[in-house]
C-alpha cells in the first residue's frame, strides 16, 4: 500500500512540474521575487507615495512589462491557479465613459455577462445624475477571441434598459435563475435596494427589499447568498453621499442579512469603516467582506484597506473576525472565490489572488483600477477596468450557489 501511495505521489508531483520541482513559466506571467525589495535605496513618505499612486512597480520591472505579462506569480502556488497556458485579452474600450465598473455577473443559460457603469462618475459626462447603464456580453464571442492579446472591436457591449429602471446597481448574483442587483438609489427620493432582474427581453424588475424598517438604506453596494439558508447578505456604505448622489447617511455602515421566505432583516456585522464586497467560501463555512474606508470622504490612508473573515454558524450568524489581507494598492472592492477556496479582489492594479490562509499568491495584472471582476462559468473571469473590458482564463474555476444559476 505504502509503495503504490508514492508512486501515486510522484506520479501526481510530475504531471505538475516538467522539471524536477521547476515550474514552468507560462508565456503570459512573470515570477516577482518578492526579497527583490525588501530592501529600497530610497523609501519616500507618505504624501508623495501611498495606496492611491500609481501601481506598485517592482525593482527590474517596468510597467509596460507589467502589463505585457499580466500574470504575477508572488508564490509557486499561483502556478495551479494559471495553468500552463492562461491567456488574457482586451475584448473592448470607450475613450472616457466608464463603463466597465462593476456588478459583474453571469446568465448561465444565454452564456452571458453582465455588468454596469460606474455610477456618479463625471467622465459618464451626464454629470450625476445619470443612473448606472447595465450592459451585456456574449461569452461565446469572448471565447472565439481568447488567444489574441487586443479583440477590441471583436465583441459587441449591448446596453441594457431594466424597466422599471433600477437606480444605480453595484453589485450583482445569480438569484432563483435571474439576476439579483444592489441598488445604491438616486437623490433623497430613489430608496436603495434589492431588485430582482429578468435577465431576458424586457429585462422587467422586481424590488424584493428597500427599507429597514421604514428608514432608507444609505446605498448598497454589493451582495451574496449564503449557500446554506439561501439568505441575502448585503453591504450599505455611504458611497451614494461621498460621490454626491445620494443624501446624508440614516444608518451606520454596516452589513444585513434579508431572508426572503420571512421578510426577516437584520444586521450581519458592523464595525466596519466601509463595508463594501462580500462573499461566501465554497460550502458557505467562511464570509469574506471587503473594507474600503481608505477612500471614505477622500483618501483617509489610516483607515482599513482590509479583507476579513468571519466563521459563519449553522444559523447564519457570523463569529470570529478575522483580518485575512491588507491591499497594497489601492482598495479591495470586489471579492470572490474559487472552488477551491483561494480568495480574489479586485483592486487598484487588477486581481489580487490569496490562498485561503490569506496569503498573497499572485496578481493578474490590469495596472489600473479594477473594481470588480467575476467567473463566467470554468475558468473564464470578466475583469471590470473603467475603460478597458478584460477577459482572462485560468485552470482555477469559480465558485457559484448552484441552484441559483
Ligand atoms: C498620496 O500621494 C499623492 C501623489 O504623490 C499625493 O498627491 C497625495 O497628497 C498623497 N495623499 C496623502 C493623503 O498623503
Ligand atoms: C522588464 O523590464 C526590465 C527593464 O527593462 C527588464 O530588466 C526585465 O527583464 C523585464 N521583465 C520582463 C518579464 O520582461
Ligand atoms: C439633476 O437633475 C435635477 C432635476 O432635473 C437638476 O436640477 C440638477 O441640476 C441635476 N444635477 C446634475 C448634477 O446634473
Ligand atoms: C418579468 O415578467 C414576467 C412576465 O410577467 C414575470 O413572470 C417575471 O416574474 C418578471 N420578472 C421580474 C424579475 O420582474
Amino acid at each position: 500500500m505504502a509503495s503504490l501511495r508514492s508512486v501515486v505521489a510522484t506520479a501526481a508531483l510530475f504531471a505538475n512540474s516538467v522539471y524536477a520541482g521547476k515550474r514552468t513559466v507560462p508565456s503570459l506571467a512573470q515570477v516577482i521575487d518578492q526579497k527583490s525589495f525588501n530592501v529600497l535605496p530610497t523609501v519616500p513618505p507618505a504624501e508623495e507615495y501611498n495606496a492611491s499612486n500609481s501601481p506598485w512597480t517592482p525593482p527590474g520591472t517596468t510597467a509596460q512589462n507589467l502589463t505585457d505579462r499580466p500574470f504575477h506569480i508572488y508564490d509557486d502556488e499561483f502556478y495551479d491557479i494559471l495553468g500552463p497556458n492562461p491567456t488574457f485579452t482586451v475584448l473592448a474600450q470607450t475613450p472616457k465613459d466608464p463603463i466597465f465598473h462593476e456588478a459583474v455577473v453571469w446568465y448561465k443559460p444565454t452564456d452571458e455577462a453582465f455588468f454596469v457603469q460606474n455610477a456618479g462618475n463625471p467622465d459618464a459626462g451626464t454629470g450625476l445624475n445619470k443612473s448606472a447603464a447595465i450592459y451585456k456580453i456574449s461569452l461565446k464571442e469572448a471565447d472565439a477571441v481568447k488567444g489574441t492579446r487586443n479583440a477590441v472591436g471583436k465583441v459587441t457591449v449591448t446596453q441594457v434598459k431594466s424597466t422599471p429602471e433600477i437606480p444605480n446597481p453595484n453589485g450583482a448574483t445569480q438569484y432563483k435563475g435571474q439576476l439579483l442587483f444592489a441598488a445604491e438609489g438616486q437623490g433623497p427620493n430613489k430608496a436603495p435596494g434589492l431588485i430582482v432582474m429578468n435577465p431576458l427581453a424586457p429585462y422587467n424588475t422586481t424590488v424584493l427589499l428597500n427599507n429597514f424598517f421604514g428608514r432608507q438604506f444609505n446605498s448598497l453596494n454589493d451582495l451574496a447568498i449564503n449557500p446554506n439558508n439561501l439568505d441575502i447578505y448585503f453591504t450599505d456604505p455611504t458611497y451614494g453621499e461621498s460621490n454626491n448622489f445620494r443624501p446624508a447617511p440614516g444608518l451606520q455602515n454596516q452589513v444585513y442579512r434579508y431572508n426572503d421566505k420571512t421578510g426577516a432583516v437584520s444586521v450581519a456585522a458592523d464595525g466596519f469603516a466601509m463595508p463594501n464586497g462580500i462573499t461566501f467560501s465554497p460550502g458557505g463555512k467562511y464570509a469574506y467582506i471587503t473594507d474600503t474606508g481608505i477612500w471614505r470622504h477622500g483618501l483617509e490612508l489610516s483607515n482599513p484597506s482590509s479583507i476579513y473573515r468571519y466563521d459563519v454558524k449553522a444559523d447564519g450568524t457570523f463569529e470570529n473576525r478575522k483580518t485575512f489581507a491588507f491591499i497594497d494598492t489601492n482598495i479591495p472592492d470586489g471579492v470572490h472565490v474559487d472552488s477551491k477556496g483561494n480568495v480574489y479582489a479586485g483592486v487598484g492594479d487588477g486581481v489580487h489572488v490569496f490562498n485561503p490562509s490569506g496569503k498573497l499568491i499572485g496578481k493578474i495584472y490590469t495596472g489600473r483600477t479594477a473594481a470588480n471582476f467575476q467567473f463566467v462559468g470554468g475558468g473564464r473571469m470578466v475583469i471590470m477596468g473603467e475603460t478597458q473590458l478584460y477577459y482572462a482564463t485560468l485552470a482555477a474555476k469559480g465558485e457559484f450557489v448552484e441552484s441559483q444559476l
